[in-house]
């Protein structure tokens, strides 16, 4: 059976759309067909500054978010990063392989630091995606489904991965990125030339899986849309509406184009209206679902522990193999 793996950091107060659309729902229809490992990256969580009682409390409820948005532990794997010490200890060893260059290139470094200023942004920053490589490499997937925007995280690991395979021996597997075709990218709702993140400059720009019906039906109100009246996908000269159209398709399963073809000569707000009526319908129940799993919080971290010992007897012999090849000295 063919392998997949993917991880979604538990910043923010809830997951929104993006990683809903991008990502969460991919993780759920593949797990039917492959052999799923899916984790919460609490270390790559304090990269930024942040507040541990939130880490912790964000870590559970990202789970409870899986879990509430269809993943299924009797098929996949679901653990918490920080509890395998493996990924650490790999991604030293890849940090040890990669060109600073080929680090400082990294797009989202870019951003990232750029936001903290330069010279006080964490190295952390800078290691983050020789960490999310180590996340990768250890467990062998054929493939790694995320959005858009960790496609170039995901080249480096590949790049990684042929470096050492390379220098000390045949060891990991080359992972194909799986990038949706349609939401890979969804966009913020008051900037639709931004993607959607938890970092948005405003917080109607965002979706989030934790919000009330009502608040939903708000922002999709308030969403920015474009000049002119039609109806149609064209993101340089319509950005707003087609965002609405990728959030309606990939929320409806309807094609874009039935869409298109269906809001013929109709107005935005009619597509607003039932675009609204969509993602309450999608995210409602997995924000129930959510509060309920949170009630039991000492079930939730018993249902994690599981996963991490699943995902410890894939991990720890990977880890062994990689420190015999560089040399270190057994420890017994
Ligand atoms: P993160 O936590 O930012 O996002 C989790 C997933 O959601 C996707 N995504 C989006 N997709 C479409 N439109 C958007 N606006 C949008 N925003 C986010 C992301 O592409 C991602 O698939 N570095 C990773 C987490 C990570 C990881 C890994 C992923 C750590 N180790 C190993 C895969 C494998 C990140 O920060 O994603």
């Amino acid at each position: 059976e063919h392998r997949v793996l993917s991880g979604m950091q538990p910043s923010g107060d809830s997951l929104h759309l993006g990683n809903y659309v991008g990502a969460l729902v991919n993780w759920v229809t593949m797990q039917e067909d492959y052999d799923a490992f899916f984790f919460i990256p609490d270390l790559h969580g304090i990269t930024v500054p942040h507040d541990p009682a939130e880490l912790r409390h964000r870590t559970r409820m990202t789970a409870a978010q899986f879990l509430a948005g269809g993943i299924d532990v009797e098929r996949s794997t679901l653990f918490v990063q920080s509890h395998m010490p493996e990924h650490a200890q790999l991604a030293w060893v890849l940090t040890c392989l990669t060109g600073m260059g080929e680090a400082s290139r990294m797009t989202q470094f870019k951003d990232k630091s750029a936001k903290q200023g330069a010279d006080s942004a964490g190295v952390g920053l800078l290691t983050y995606p020789m960490l999310m490589a180590a996340d990768i490499l250890l467990y062998q997937p054929d493939g790694v489904p995320v959005g858009d925007d960790q496609k170039q995280h995901v080249e480096l690991a590949r790049n990684l991965a042929q470096r050492f395979n390379h220098r000390f021996g045949e060891t990991f597997r080359v992972p194909e990125p799986f990038i949706p075709q349609v939401g890979a990218r969804i966009y913020d709702l008051q900037d639709p030339t931004t993607k959607m993140s938890k970092s948005a400059s405003s917080p109607n720009g965002l979706l989030n899986i934790m919000d009330t019906d009502k608040k939903i039906a708000k922002k999709i109100k308030s969403a920015v849309t474009d000049d002119g009246t039609e109806i149609r996908f064209d993101r340089e000269s319509k950005p707003g509406v087609s965002n609405l159209l990728s959030i309606y398709s990939a929320v409806s399963g309807k094609s874009i184009d039935e869409l298109v073809e269906e809001y013929q000569g109709k107005m935005y707000g009619h597509l607003k209206v039932d675009l609204a009526d969509a993602v309450v319908a999608t995210l409602g129940p997995i924000r129930d679902r959510t509060l309920e799993l949170l009630e039991d919080p000492a079930e939730l971290d018993a249902l994690l522990a599981r996963g991490a010992e699943k995902a410890r007897g894939i991990a720890g012999p990977l880890l062994a193999d990689v420190y015999g090849k560089v040399g270190f000295l057994p420890a017994a």
